[in-house]
């Protein structure tokens, strides 16, 4: 399993130097995750655009999985026993589906895409 001393290198031009500020980071993120669930009918189209700027944060595809596995693991530590196999597996659903919007919005959302789009396509 990766941890954040593994997620940080895969993105270390992503973030600044700080453990403690990444580290809180990387929990608030998945915070405003779960807070978007508040809104489904918004959801989609906050998560694209949340992955339109995390591609331009350098955040690419293959850094996603790593943060997934990290998260798992983190609630995993946290709550012991209380993380049963049907709170892991919603969890890892969850993460998914979040993650999909947001590659799809990395490459729907690259800067300035709607400016360049004509009705050509
Ligand atoms: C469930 C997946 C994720 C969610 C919900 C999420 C959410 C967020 C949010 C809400 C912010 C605040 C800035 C903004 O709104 O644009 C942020 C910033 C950031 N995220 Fe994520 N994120 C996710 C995955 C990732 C992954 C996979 C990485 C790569 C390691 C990453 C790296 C970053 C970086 C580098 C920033 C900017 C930090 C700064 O301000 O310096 N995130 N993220």
């Amino acid at each position: 399993m990766p941890d954040s001393s593994q997620v940080i290198p895969a993105c270390a031009d992503c973030f600044g130097d700080d453990i403690d500020a990444q580290s809180f980071r990387l929990m608030s993120m998945i915070g405003a995750g779960v807070g978007l669930l508040d809104h489904p009918e918004r959801l989609d189209d906050v998560l694209r655009k949340l992955g339109a700027r995390h591609h331009q944060y350098g955040v690419r595809e293959a850094h996603y999985p790593i943060v997934g596995e990290v998260l798992l693991e983190t609630l995993d530590e946290v709550l012991g026993h209380d993380f049963t196999a049907d709170a892991k597996a919603a969890w890892a659903g969850f993460y998914g589906v979040v993650a999909a919007s947001m590659t799809a919005g990395a490459v729907d959302g690259v800067p300035h895409v709607d400016a360049a789009r004509t009705d050509h396509g």
